[in-house]
């Protein structure tokens, strides 16, 4: 396994003053943590803020969506070009928000996915089931329809050097977290699925993940950190998750 990765998604959340004081805190805390890998993810007025927040600390940036297009006349759209531009390393594509609220489908989650490699940025592919999916016996058909949209489109090696997040739909913001086997049996399907075309992707679990339940969740032999929504909001709970990743 390479590195443990925890991404903080700050969603559609923060200000000026959170970016000075909760990225300062995590830049600053990431030196102490060369065993972890660390993002975040504020919404994009804040990635140039962030950015020189962070600049010559080993925290990265990452945006939480980006356009299909590499550029032109398409109103309220952010280009993969422009979020590199501004310092992002990491790009979040396919949140389940985006698909079940923006109407994202997976084939357009595909071409996402392509933009954010032709842009040099690195996706952060979500996927996850829904609860009745997973009540019905589905999620390993939906999560395998959603890995195959990105491997039918980009090519059987466009996961290679991905991270993908396994995050349950309804887990997310919910407080009702995976348990660590339910985790790592959907973890395990992923690997499985994606390494006979010959990747070793970086494999995050999100949703509701919170100190109190990181350590179990990343002990799984197949969790490779995590991708995290509410505890990434305050600086304690969010490094507390970032410890719980480090290998010991
Ligand atoms: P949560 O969100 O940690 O607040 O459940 C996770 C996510 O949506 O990425």
């Amino acid at each position: 396994m390479s590195r443990p990765l925890v991404v903080g998604n700050w969603k559609m959340f923060g200000d000026r003053q959170m970016v000075a004081g909760l990225v300062g805190a995590v830049a600053e805390a990431a030196a102490a943590r060369a065993g972890v890998a660390i993002a975040v993810c504020p919404p994009f007025p804040y990635l140039s803020q962030a950015a020189a927040v962070l600049q010559g600390s080993a925290l990265r940036l990452g945006a939480q969506n980006l356009a299909v297009e590499a550029s032109g006349a398409y109103t309220g759209e952010v280009s993969g070009a422009m979020l590199r531009d501004v310092g992002c390393h990491y790009v979040i594509v396919g949140h389940s928000e985006r698909r079940s609220l923006f109407g994202e489908d997976s084939a357009l989650v595909a071409r996402k996915f392509r933009a954010a490699l032709a842009a040099d940025l690195t996706p952060i592919l979500c996927v996850g089931e829904q609860l009745a999916e997973r009540e019905a016996g589905d999620t390993e058909r939906v999560i395998a329809a959603q890995l195959d949209a990105v491997l039918e489109l980009c090519g059987e090696q466009a996961l290679a050097g991905a991270v993908i997040a396994y995050e349950p739909v309804w887990a997310i913001g919910t407080g009702k977290v995976a348990t660590p086997e339910q985790a790592q049996a959907v973890h395990r399907f992923i690997r499985q699925r994606v390494s006979a075309a010959g990747s070793t992707p970086t494999i995050l679990y999100g949703g509701s993940v919170k100190p109190d339940n990181a350590a179990g969740l990343f002990a799984q032999p197949d969790v490779d950190g995590g991708l995290i929504g509410g505890a990434s909001l305050v600086a304690d709970q969010f490094l507390s998750i970032c410890d719980a990743a480090l290998p010991r």
